[in-house]
């Protein structure tokens, strides 16, 4: 075993000049979906561009549990869908490893079988809420047990599922996806208010599939109705696997990056917004539409300066606030980010995280309850480890283009969960990341 396979640390050392046209994976959030939806769908789906993680990977592996036939071709994912009703029980517990949206959404669809389902996660995501999607799911006549807030979930046949009227309290789209994918099996209609905007993958996946639902930004409405067959489904690469190339690329010198057939879905490019209120010199182009906006993104080397970030950013830009974090460390004046509590409850509390890698990287940072404000100054480099999260040992690679020294990154295997071949991606567009051999 090289030291990729085996201990996971990674050595960043300071790279410059970053060039050319490079491919992304596709999109995790609508990966999960695709299947999801696919197989509640009466006939075949051909899902193209499927991101092959550890996350999006167990969902596959959930459906098959209950019943669903997924086939691999060479270039897409079969999913023969057998409509709403005909799942099997599994014969064992539901398995959901690290991924929040397998289990939550899994959560919406298993409240409405006949059948008892038992859920359990790993360490890390068997310390993550999940009252939060039980409590509007028992609303609608669900049956779910846990303790404390947490998997293990145990999920009991419901007598029906009611039709409700929901304000969504925590601006959270997989608790919205979960009400929504119950919401299918309700006797009437099913009323969502937010007045936060989230992503809404769920909602267009569901219109694509012709299910009757209508939506803007603060209500959506779901009619009892019926998922058509669709053929074939394209999934756009991931805008945030690309924001990790995004920024190194503005922070790095001399370099120009072009990034194409990216998501550019207005609900998840609030790190886009940001970075242009910071000084970065991108240009995003829609080529276009079919279920999900895409396009080609352009990204030159700039200088950034501090902003206070805006409120309604947050949950457009949640899953980026770790880079937003990294951006405001390298930018000149003082950048806060306030509202963003929740990122204390995803894959690690990633305000301690962050705070406790820049501060490795000596940078100034104030620490409040629900998020950083940072001092722009000049990265040092240092030894971190990933605090079990993905997006944080990403993040800190990353700093490495505009470090002084080299980044080195303890225990990455779970980079795995979103985005395997990251360190191929990074290296071939100039950064240079290479695993540490014992
Ligand atoms: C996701 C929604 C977000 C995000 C997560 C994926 C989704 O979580 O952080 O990585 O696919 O719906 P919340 O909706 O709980 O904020």
């Amino acid at each position: 075993m090289n030291g990729l396979e085996s201990e996971r640390n990674l050595l960043a050392k300071k790279s410059n000049n970053l060039d050319g046209i490079i491919a992304i994976p596709g999109d995790k959030s609508i990966s999960h979906r695709a299947i999801m939806i696919s197989m509640l769908a009466e006939g075949k789906t051909k899902i193209y561009n499927f991101l092959e993680a550890e996350d999006t990977l167990i969902t596959i592996n959930v459906a098959r549990q209950l019943g669903i036939e997924i086939n691999q071709s060479s270039n897409f994912f079969e999913v023969q869908g057998k409509g709403l009703n005909e799942m099997k029980q599994p014969d064992k517990d539901l398995y959901f490893g690290n991924s929040g949206t397998s289990m939550r959404l899994f959560m919406g669809i298993l409240s409405a079988q006949n059948f008892p389902s038992i859920l359990t996660g790993d360490d890390s995501l068997s310390q993550r809420p999940m009252e939060r999607v039980a409590v509007p799911l028992r609303k609608m006549g669900a049956i779910i047990n846990m303790e404390n807030n947490q998997a293990p979930i145990f999920i009991y046949p419901a007598k029906e599922i009611l039709g409700i009227e929901h304000m969504l309290d925590i601006a959270s789209a997989q608790i919205k996806s979960a009400i929504l994918l119950a919401a299918l099996y309700a006797n009437s209609k099913t009323v969502i208010v937010s007045e936060s905007v989230t992503r809404n993958h769920t909602e267009l996946m569901l219109q694509y599939f012709k299910y009757p639902i209508q939506y803007n930004h603060q209500k959506i409405e779901l009619n009892t109705g019926k998922l058509s067959s669709i053929d074939k489904l394209e999934i756009p690469c991931d805008f945030s696997s690309a924001a990790f190339l995004i920024l190194a690329t503005i922070l790095a010198k001399n370099s120009h990056i072009v990034l194409k057939n990216i998501g550019l879905n207005p609900t998840r490019i609030g790190f886009l917004k940001i970075l242009e209120m910071m000084g970065a010199d991108i240009k995003a182009t829609i080529d276009q539409n079919q279920f999900e906006p895409s396009g080609t993104i352009e990204i030159k080397s700039s200088q950034l300066h501090g902003i206070n970030v805006p409120k309604y950013l947050i949950p457009l830009s949640i899953d980026e606030l770790p880079l937003v974090f990294l951006a405001a460390a390298c930018a000149k004046g003082k950048t806060t980010v306030r509202n963003a509590d929740e990122l204390r409850l995803k894959e690690s509390d990633r305000i301690k995280s962050m705070k406790t890698t820049l501060t490795e990287f000596s940078i100034n940072v104030v620490e409040h309850n629900d998020g950083l404000t940072i001092e722009g100054g000049k990265i040092t480099g240092g030894e971190i480890d990933s605090f079990g999260d993905h997006r944080i040992a990403m993040t800190a690679l990353i700093a490495s283009v505009c470090s002084e020294d080299d980044v080195l990154v303890k225990n990455t295997k779970n980079i795995n969960t979103s985005f395997p071949n990251f360190v191929e991606v990074m290296n071939s567009a100039g950064l240079n990341i290479q695993p540490l051999d014992n």
